[in-house]
């Protein structure tokens, strides 16, 4: 039932009452539409970080929901149960959702096509090689794959990270494709964290729905009822909007890291301390404490090539003007690569040249086994290219290193890879490197010289300990 407006032709779907006819927009009246009734039945497609945490996820709260990839290695493998990748909780959770029957995993467009309500589309939308835009194949094939063997009433859902104009394409490419007209599309910017997304997708902050209709609207709030009803806010926006919210939310993120980054770097020309100024500025609760935390900056598969994208579209759309500080956000971030270079090449007199350096952390943040556009191996492999031998240790995050960088030695421990090292640089702050023994560590290391990356370490106990201590914006 919506409030506010009658909504016409419900027509039953797999015995239920769901309203399953499309209604056409007409000024709809946003604010207040309440589900009753059973369940949409799910789909995912794209079993990636996003898709697969989705699927999990949603299967948990009650649904019944089928995941599709085109990479059969990957269906076989949730399947069976098995996480591709580093998540907390995950497994867990994929192996209860599928003892309960309600998820399973498939290739094939058409079962998934014949058996859901609301499909969500979670494939990737990687940096293109050629610049700056991003990488929009995957959803198109996607949707055009999709949309012909839509026979029956359904929502195709967008969460994929997309350009602005992106949502109205694929409507207007779901419509000239879909056999019937009760296929709609709707666009649902995702906000999950890695080494959070279990958490991130249970119970979100906020939900963002762009959408065309009431129906649209009316399937979406169904779909998210669990969360909805536990008093997550609902933002109803066009389709325009719900795109720009993702790209605004990981621009504004990005600002903030970079804005205490060079905040650091002006912390270093006067000897002040980046990690005291921070603390002090996040007591103001307009600023506030998180994303606060000045040190390598930001990497990961959603930050650099999410403000690139942003900045690529606003030039096409003219509007690059707008964007022109994000040019900047970008730089910073990237100069505090170079810094820790520098930093670690001081403690060595000059040249990494002969020199064994350990480096703890490979993935772009703690919790992680993720080293898309990592900072902390950037700089192993900068360091290496100066002549040093790099031997890196992450606690979960070696695997896919090794295989970016096979020109890296990799260690099996902390310890090993610190092993007679004339430099030590600490890049992820993994709980685990926080909590070393300064003197255990210095009795391993040929010498004690370190370049805390991530402003993790107290550096009054490593001196004391006899270390040479060096951060970013930090005496
Ligand atoms: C980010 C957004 O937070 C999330 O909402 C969006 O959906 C995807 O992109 P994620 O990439 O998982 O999530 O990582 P996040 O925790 O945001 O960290 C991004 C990077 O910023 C990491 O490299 C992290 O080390 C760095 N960072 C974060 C800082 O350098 N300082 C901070 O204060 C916070």
């Amino acid at each position: 039932m919506l409030l506010g407006e009658t909504v016409g032709g419900e027509r039953r779907v797999h015995g239920d009452s769901l309203p399953a006819t499309r209604v056409r927009p007409r000024g709809v009246l946003y604010s207040v539409a309440v589900i009753t009734g059973p369940r949409p039945r799910l789909s995912v497609l794209g079993t990636g970080y996003l898709g697969a945490t989705h699927a999990v996820c949603m299967t948990e709260l009650g649904f019944e929901v089928i995941g599709l990839d085109v990479d059969a290695a990957k269906v076989d493998r949730l399947a069976t149960g098995d996480v591709p990748f580093f998540e907390p909780g995950l497994p867990e959770l994929l192996r209860k959702a599928l003892d309960s029957g309600r998820l399973r995993f498939t290739a094939s467009y058409q079962e998934v096509a014949e058996f859901a309500d609301v499909h969500f589309v979670c494939v990737g939308t990687p940096q293109r090689r050629d610049g700056y835009a991003a990488d929009l194949s995957h959803v198109e094939a996607s949707f055009a794959t999709l949309a012909p063997l839509l026979t029956r009433p359904a929502l195709v859902v967008g969460k994929s990270t997309v350009p602005t104009g992106t949502a109205e394409r694929m409507a207007a490419l779901v419509a000239s494709l879909a056999p019937g007209d009760n296929v709609e599309v709707a666009w649902n910017p995702e906000f999950l964290r890695e080494g959070f997304a279990v958490e991130d997708t249970l119970r979100p902050d906020r939900l963002v729905f762009g959408v065309r209709s009431a129906w649209a609207e009316q399937m979406l709030r169904a779909a998210y009822a669990p969360a909805i009803d536990a008093g997550c806010p609902v933002v109803v926006t066009d389709f325009a909007t719900a795109e720009l919210v993702k790209a605004a939310a990981n621009s504004f993120l990005a600002t903030k890291i970079s804005f205490i980054n060079a905040m650091a770097e002006v912390c270093e020309v006067v000897h002040a301390d980046v990690t005291k100024l921070s603390e002090a500025l996040g007591y103001d609760n307009r600023i506030g404490r998180r994303f606060l935390h000045a040190g390598l900056g930001f990497g990961g598969g959603c930050l650099p090539k999410d403000i690139r994208a942003f900045m690529a579209r606003a030039e096409e759309l003219g509007a690059d003007e707008a964007l022109t500080f994000l040019k900047e956000v970008d730089a910073i971030n990237m100069r505090r690569r170079a810094r820790a270079v520098d930093l670690g090449r001081e403690l060595l007199s000059g040249t990494y040249e002969g020199a064994k350096v350990c480096v703890w952390g490979a993935a772009f943040k703690p919790n992680s086994d993720d080293i898309r556009d990592s900072p902390a191996l950037d700089v192993a492999a900068t360091i290496q290219g100066e002549g040093a031998t790099v031997v890196v240790y992450d606690p979960a995050a070696v695997g896919n290193a090794r295989r970016a960088h096979p020109e890296l030695v990799y260690a099996g421990s902390a310890l090993e890879a610190a092993k007679d090292a004339d430099l030590l640089l600490l890049l992820t702050e993994w709980a685990e490197f926080r909590e070393m023994d300064p003197a255990t560590l210095g009795r391993v290391v040929a010498h004690r010289r370190l370049v805390d990356g991530r402003n993790a370490l107290k550096p009054a106990e490593w001196r004391a300990a006899g270390w040479i201590y060096r951060a970013l914006g930090r005496p």
